[in-house]
């Protein structure tokens, strides 16, 4: 299995991983809306591939100068609980710290809140907040997402 950053061509791969993993996409998914995220730090969306060039787990991490966060994070369900996951966040965190970031965060939706003990593991602490959000584009789509 190998680590490398994302690139473009594999959206359509990607997307497929993240649905089957049950992520919930958004309007911010689309090619165009990765394609933007990737303007700005491409080297923190990863992807875990097989030998033979299977896409089999994804992180879109990103950097905003003060704070590191994780969106998406997935492995295919036929793949979980071999290490991936793990491996995913130990070099997204690795790239986060070699540009400087201190701390990462990441949310959790509330019907996921078993995954709570996967990041635990990683060392990730629970805080108790209030999320809120405003869209600040005419939606097309669901504006379900964070
Ligand atoms: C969460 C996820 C990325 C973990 O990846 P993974 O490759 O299966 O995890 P790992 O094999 O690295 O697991 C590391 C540890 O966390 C535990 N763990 C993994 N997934 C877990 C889960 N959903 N609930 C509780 N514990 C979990 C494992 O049992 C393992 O524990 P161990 O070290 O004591 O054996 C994967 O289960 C997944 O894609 N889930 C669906 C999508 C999702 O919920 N993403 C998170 C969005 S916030």
């Amino acid at each position: 299995m190998n680590i490398r950053s994302f690139s473009l061509e594999q959206w359509e791969e990607v997307v497929t991983l993240w649905r089957r993993a049950g992520i919930q996409l958004s309007r911010s998914d689309t090619p165009a809306g990765i394609q933007k995220k990737l303007e700005r730090d491409p080297q923190l969306f990863l992807i875990a591939e097989t030998e033979e060039g299977r896409i089999i787990g994804a992180v879109m991490g990103s950097y905003d100068g003060r704070r590191g966060w994780i969106n998406h994070l997935a492995v295919d369900p036929d793949c979980q609980g071999q290490d991936l996951g793990t491996r995913l966040l130990q070099e997204l965190e690795q790239r986060l710290a070699g540009l400087g970031c201190d701390k990462i965060n990441l949310l959790i939706e509330p019907e996921n809140g078993v995954v709570q003990a996967f990041y635990e593991k990683q060392g990730f602490n629970r805080d108790e907040l209030i999320f809120m959000e405003k869209w600040i584009t005419p939606a097309q789509t669901s504006a379900k997402g964070v």
